[in-house]
């Protein structure tokens, strides 16, 4: 990733952090966004001089813009785009679910998708070509009980994917997501104990998947390594989909 602009969109939790940490030691230069300020914690960490916080709120119509500009003005080129950026909401049934809540995930989680791509892909038509990451679910594949807006928001990010791949092939942007079982991270606060155990057993491998596992597959996406490789979805979930 040496001479890579990258930007990894919600960079100070689990997943994200993991992602914008490997990508600065396989030698890119990072810019880290967050909401929080904890992003602010994530230069220390890295190589020195290779990453850059940044504040940025998908949410916002204005913020995805804003960024990329941002990064546009002080690196003048962008390769990799990671979002990462995503929440859930507390387990209810469908019609327990206010509009609210509804509109808030949708704006981060698919709204906040598509701002981000809108902004980002032409800096990188711009820029030569370039690698695009979206973080889906596998909820986009197979829907969970007691989480509807999450799954209908992640098959959403999955399709937009599909469809960009399609559209930006000819101008050598790759667009791929990665989809996640469920992993060691602080989204996962918000269940019991005994539910993540019961998680756990279910998966082949035994455990849940760390936030590292899915760097892993981020940094071989974002590479040339994958150069032929573009409008997928990478399940990756300690083989509990194979059977
Ligand atoms: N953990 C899992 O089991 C799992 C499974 C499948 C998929 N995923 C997906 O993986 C991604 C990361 O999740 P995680 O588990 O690492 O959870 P996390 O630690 O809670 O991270 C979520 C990230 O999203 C950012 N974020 C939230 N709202 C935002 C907004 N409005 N604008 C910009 N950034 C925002 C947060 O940044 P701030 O804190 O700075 O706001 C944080 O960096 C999410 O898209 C999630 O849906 C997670």
């Amino acid at each position: 990733m040496d001479n890579k602009i990258a930007l990894v969109v919600g960079a100070a939790g689990g997943i994200g952090k993991a992602i914008a940490l490997r990508f600065a030691r396989e030698g890119a230069t990072v810019i880290a966004t967050g909401t929080s300020g904890r992003e602010k914690d994530l230069a220390a960490l890295a190589p020195t001089g290779s990453l850059t916080p940044l504040h940025c709120d998908i949410a916002e119509a204005d913020g995805p813009e804003q960024a990329v500009a941002t990064v546009d003005a002080r690196f003048g080129r962008l390769d990799l785009v990671v979002n990462n950026a995503g929440i859930g909401l507390p387990r209810k049934r469908l019609h327990e679910i206010d509009l609210d809540e509804w509109q808030r995930l949708m704006d981060v989680n698919l709204r906040g998708t598509f701002l981000m791509m809108k902004a980002a892909l032409p800096r990188m038509i711009r820029s030569g070509g370039g690698s695009y990451i979206n973080i889906g679910s596998t909820g986009a594949y197979r829907a969970s009980a007691l989480a509807a807006p999450y799954c209908a928001s992640k098959g959403g990010i999955l399709q937009l994917t599909r469809a960009a791949a399609l559209e930006y092939v000819e101008d050598k942007v790759r667009v791929n997501a990665i989809c996640p079982g469920t992993v060691r991270t602080p989204l996962l606060d918000r269940h019991p104990p005994e539910f993540l155990d019961q998680l756990a057993a279910r998966i082949p491998m035994g455990r849940l998947a760390e936030p590292d596992d899915i760097a892993s597959l981020a940094v071989f996406l974002g590479s040339d390594e994958a150069s032929y490789i573009t409008g997928q979805g990478y399940v990756i979930d300690g083989g509990r989909f194979a059977g």
